[in-house]
């Protein structure tokens, strides 16, 4: 990707923008996203689909925040939403209702009737009880909700444990062998429209053949269900491709898809509509937290590096040990030690990064990278700390797009 976040005259920038200086007028902790790197990652995606009927629906989980949702809706993003909640901010950011796709394995029956009434474009349905019950809340509309049904294809992502979801013992999608008796007894239903088929293997996935075994037993599945006498209008192939923390190679949006593309070809699907849902891979490198060194605490063992961020607003590190780069914003001339940047958070486990190079000193300003996915939107109010401030960059103009949460803000809801 081009370095839309790097350094220039010794100072690191967003587009054309400092980050010293947008520290010193909101504070820190502060996210900042650079809208060039968003459309630029979305653009290899786009390339990849060229001449193709695609919809690409930005897995908004990765990060919901109004600002970035429009952007992608902006650039003809539908958007893939797991929540009642997801479908509001959807909703809000002006996405057109019918290219919107729910998935998630518990949806409640006032979620489905309430995406029912928006018009949504599909269900992504993951469980039997689930179809009887969809069936059931449209019918009772007068309705027939659009399903595809999520088939666990039992492939190795080869990725984290916590983040793979394509393998037999995970509690998501409907087994490979439980298919196609799950496509019949949908199609009987009479609340419902079975218009796709969609699979989700994992997440951070670096290496093409997961995504290549996936589509062989999904195309197995498309030929078994559609022999049946059931017709696809749509293949899903979720979302999962990886980024680059640290050293990671995973490939390309549209090299993956060149790959991918040539086997729908090969097996006479080339024509089929596609609907993708990748989240971490449009956002996760167009952001950063910047965020102020508090102190320095030497020690015997380890020399702690103490910062104004924290595990409730990065919660990757201490969820599931994951390495984000951990930056300068004025690079100093002096001599580098050994760091473990930690957060003031009462937990061992707030750490940001350890045994990290830096040359520091009290009050100086460091960025935590690829804080693009899943940091905001995963973030709490632990400590009673409020949520960090947001900033959109594009070109030389940042604009703030969701203001520090003050403690009015986290006492509104509670009562003595
Ligand atoms: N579609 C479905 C059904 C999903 O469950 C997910 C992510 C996506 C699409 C988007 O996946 P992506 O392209 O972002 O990899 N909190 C974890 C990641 C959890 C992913 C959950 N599902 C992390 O911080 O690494």
């Amino acid at each position: 990707a081009r370095p839309f976040i790097d350094y220039r005259d010794g100072q690191l920038m967003v587009e054309g923008v400092s980050a010293a200086e947008l520290a010193r007028e909101h504070g820190t902790p502060l996210f900042v996203y650079s809208k060039a790197a968003m459309l630029d990652a979305l653009a290899a995606y786009q390339r990849g689909f060229a001449g193709r009927e695609a919809l690409i629906c930005y897995a908004m989980k990765a990060n919901s925040t109004l600002a970035v949702l429009r952007t992608f809706v902006e650039a003809g993003c539908g958007l893939d939403i797991v929540s009642g909640g997801e479908l509001e901010r959807a909703l809000r950011a002006g996405v057109e209702p019918a290219k919107v796709i729910f998935s998630g394995v518990g949806k409640t029956r006032a979620e489905m009737k309430r995406a029912l009434e928006a018009g949504i474009g599909c269900f992504n349905v993951e469980s039997l009880p689930e179809l009887d019950v969809l069936s059931e809340v449209a019918a009772g509309l007068g309705r027939r909700a659009p399903v595809s049904l999520r088939v666990n294809p039992d492939v190795d992502a080869k990725t984290h444990p916590y983040i793979s979801t394509g393998l037999k013992g995970n509690k998501f999608g409907i087994a490979h062998t439980d298919a196609l008796v799950a496509y019949q007894h949908a199609a009987a239903l009479p609340g419902l429209k079975v218009t796709g088929i969609d699979c989700h293997i994992g997440s951070q996935i670096t290496e093409t053949s997961p995504y290549l075994d996936a589509m062989d037993r999904v195309l197995d599945l498309v030929d078994a269900i559609e022999a049946s006498g059931i017709t696809l209008e749509h293949i899903d192939f979720g979302g999962g491709l990886g980024i680059n923390y640290h050293g990671e190679t995973p490939p390309a949006a549209d090299a993956l898809w060149q790959l991918l593309l040539a086997k729908l070809d090969a097996r006479g699907y080339g024509q089929r509509k596609l609907v993708i849902e990748p989240g971490r891979s449009l956002i996760g490198n167009a952001g950063i937290c910047l965020t102020e060194t508090v102190f320095l605490k030497p020690g015997e063992q380890k020399n702690f590096l103490i910062v104004d961020a924290a595990m409730n607003d990065l919660p990757r590190p201490a969820m599931y040990e994951a390495y984000h780069a951990i930056v300068p914003v004025q690079p100093r001339e002096t001599e580098t030690q050994t760091w473990d940047v930690v957060g003031p958070v009462c937990e061992s486990g707030d750490w940001l990064g350890r045994e990290r190079e830096l040359a520091v000193q009290p009050g100086d300003l460091l960025a935590v990278c690829s804080a693009g996915a899943y940091c905001m939107s995963m973030s709490s109010n632990y400590n009673s700390r409020g949520r960090a401030a947001e900033l959109l960059v594009d070109g030389d103009q940042a604009r703030l797009v969701r203001a520090r949460e003050s403690i009015e803000d986290q006492l509104r809801l509670e009562s003595m």
